[in-house]
């Protein structure tokens, strides 16, 4: 026998066809009001809310334990459906024509007082929400977009299903994979002193799973990296994670952009047109000072070399001849800032590391800038006009090495929109950026870098140039780019031992060292390697992007915060001798 009302409803199921059936709702009471004589109350489950009245001239038991129902208590409610009276009826939620009057209701569990009410305008701080996560998933917006992140589960399954993709599960204790982040850790008991690491990401499994020839592989998988965390990063995260054997970057776009083609579709209702915009890492850098370009507005740089290469102002003029850029953009309607909005700007500039920011406003008297007497009216209109502005406009200006220089401007790019609220959020920045550089040069480590990873391909028009101009070698590997995030990442790999080995060398990494570390991928390479490439996506970044969230935080269960930190359960958390003692390890 049941201990309990069971549910014939959900609390998001009735409606006026109802009216007249026997019911019984099983849910948490949302809000609680005691009109005089008649008490109310909206039960809610994940399906929705029902008003429920509790009358004491028609069921005077019930009424009488209506009483002591309070906020998030859990309950079964029974009852009859019946029309809600003219004039109350609440046409903005599904059950807003009816409601059930009482006859009978049992407390299932009680509740204490939260600690932040449970709807979405609660203004309780981030980390009261988190050590109450269990609470805050009860709000709406947050089990929208777990229901939604479910939903992108199935449609990526889908996808990659019917195109004859095998997902396959790579270990979770591995040896560590060299991706720029630090690792975490995982001692050994069983082997003293040694440690197992936590994927950054499955990159090395699912290159030797193209060696074995499963052709196509997808994986959706949680990756961890211990690095600083911001609001589109966590150190546990979720990547779709994807790899083919004997193709080349159209076929890694084509398979892409179908994918987000039906998650736009089917998520978003939205048509993406396509193929998406590509640019070329130089072509990002030079026209938006980004390696993942916001192009939801305008304010597109341009270079000024040309024009300022022979000038009095010795800082451009020097600037050039030493071959760094003079780059720029125009404000639409700029000549109006203040006085105080441009000191302001110009400290802005400069905390970013720049030397100064130049500028010049088209006003009613012509071509103003406190450079004026150093490069002339005559030089800014021609500047001016080259960067695409005109009277009532104002030029910004940086003068540094290329890398610098756009990247400052890019900075300041995003910076003038966020202030004039330029972004259009309705729009869609879906975009590759491609050709990146193979390798950077690590001040810190003094050697090569990947920038991507190792196992990336070189640009075969810039194999000539590994040992010969090492930073100027072009990568195959590919960016994603939605709304100024990076989505998603991918190469064509290197699948010859040879090359391999060669780039291991231009990073440093010596013969004996490539064994310990990649001896495994190295070993397989050598028993027939397919070509192959492939691409990873940022799950929670793209659920957080698709529902307008500002946080990857709250696209997840159970995020950490930006110390790495979960508040509901305390994690990380001390442990006792015993467990320590038992994995060789003594604290400090
Ligand atoms: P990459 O390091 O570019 O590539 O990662 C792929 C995508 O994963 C997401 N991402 C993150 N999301 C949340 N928190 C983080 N800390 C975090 N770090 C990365 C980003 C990123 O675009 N193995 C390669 C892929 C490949 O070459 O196939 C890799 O992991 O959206």
């Amino acid at each position: 026998m049941a201990l309990f009302s069971k549910r014939t409803h959900t609390c998001g199921a009735l409606r006026s066809e109802d009216i007249g059936t026997r019911v019984t709702l099983n849910g948490w009471v949302d809000v609680r009001r005691d009109l005089g004589g008649v008490i109310f109350i909206d039960i809610r489950d994940r399906y929705g809310k029902t008003q429920v009245v509790f009358n004491p001239q028609r069921h005077a038991g019930a009424h009488q334990l209506a009483k002591d129902l309070r906020n998030e208590f859990v309950i079964a409610v029974s009852g009859v459906v019946e029309k809600r009276p003219e004039g109350t009826e609440n046409p903005e939620i599904p059950t807003g024509m009816v409601d059930v009057l009482a006859d009978d209701v049992q407390i299932l569990s009680k509740a204490d007082t939260p600690p932040f009410p449970i709807d979405d305008s609660v203004d309780a701080s981030e980390d009261l929400r988190l050590k109450y996560r269990y609470l805050d998933l009860r709000r709406p917006v947050l089990q929208h977009n777990l229901m939604f992140r479910h939903r992108l589960y199935q449609v990526v399954h889908r996808y990659f299903d019917e195109r004859g993709f095998v997902e396959i599960e790579t270990p979770i204790l591995m040896k560590s994979t060299p991706e720029g982040a630090r690792d975490y850790l995982v001692p050994s008991r069983v082997h003293r002193g040694k440690f197992y690491a936590l994927p950054q990401s499955p990159q090395t499994y699912k290159q030797i799973l193209m060696v074995s020839g499963f052709d196509r592989y997808m994986q959706i998988v949680k990756c961890f990296r211990d690095e600083d965390l911001r609001a589109d990063r966590q150190p546990e995260f979720t990547q779709i994670d994807v790899e083919m054997s004997f193709v080349d970057e159209s076929d890694i776009r084509d398979l892409t952009e179908g994918l987000m083609r039906i998650i736009f579709k089917e998520l978003k209702g939205i048509d993406l047109t396509l193929p998406l915009p590509s640019f070329t890492f130089k072509e990002a850098m030079e026209q938006y000072g980004s390696d993942k370009p916001d192009i939801r507005f305008g304010l597109k740089l341009g270079c000024v070399n040309e024009l300022v290469k022979d000038c009095g102002f010795k800082i451009f003029s020097e600037g050039v001849k030493k071959g760094g850029t003079v780059a720029g953009f125009v404000v639409p309607g700029g000549a109006s800032f203040t006085r105080n909005q441009m000191d302001n700007l110009v400290d802005f500039t400069k905390s970013l590391g720049a030397g100064g920011l130049v500028y010049a406003k088209w006003t009613e008297n012509g071509l103003e800038s406190p450079s004026e007497k150093f490069l002339g009216k005559d030089l800014l209109e021609r500047i001016m006009v080259h960067l695409g502005g005109s009277k009532g406009d104002l030029a910004l200006l940086v003068s540094d090495t290329w890398t610098k220089t756009y990247t400052i401007l890019g900075t300041l790019r995003l910076e003038m929109a966020r202030r004039l609220n330029l972004i259009d959020e309705s729009k869609i920045g879906l975009l590759w950026v491609r050709e990146f550089p193979l390798l950077e040069y690590s001040e810190e480590d003094k050697r090569f870098v990947a920038v991507h990873h190792p196992f990336t391909s070189p640009h075969p028009d810039d194999i000539g140039l590994l040992e010969s101009d090492t930073a100027r070698a072009r990568a195959r590997a590919y960016d994603l780019v939605l709304n100024g995030t990076e989505v998603a990442g991918g190469s064509i790999r290197i699948h010859d031992q040879t090359l391999q080995k060669q780039m291991f060398s231009l990073m440093g990494i010596g013969e004996e060292e490539a064994m310990t570390k990649f001896g495994f991928l190295l070993s397989a390479f050598r028993f027939g390697a397919p070509p192959h490439g492939g691409i990873a996506f940022g799950f929670d970044r793209l659920t957080m992007l698709l529902t307008g969230m500002k946080s990857i935080r709250d696209v997840m269960a159970f995020p950490k915060t930006a110390s790495a930190v979960s508040l509901m359960d305390e994690a990380p958390s001390e442990v006792d001798d015993k467990q320590l003692r038992e994995l060789h390890i003594r604290t400090v």
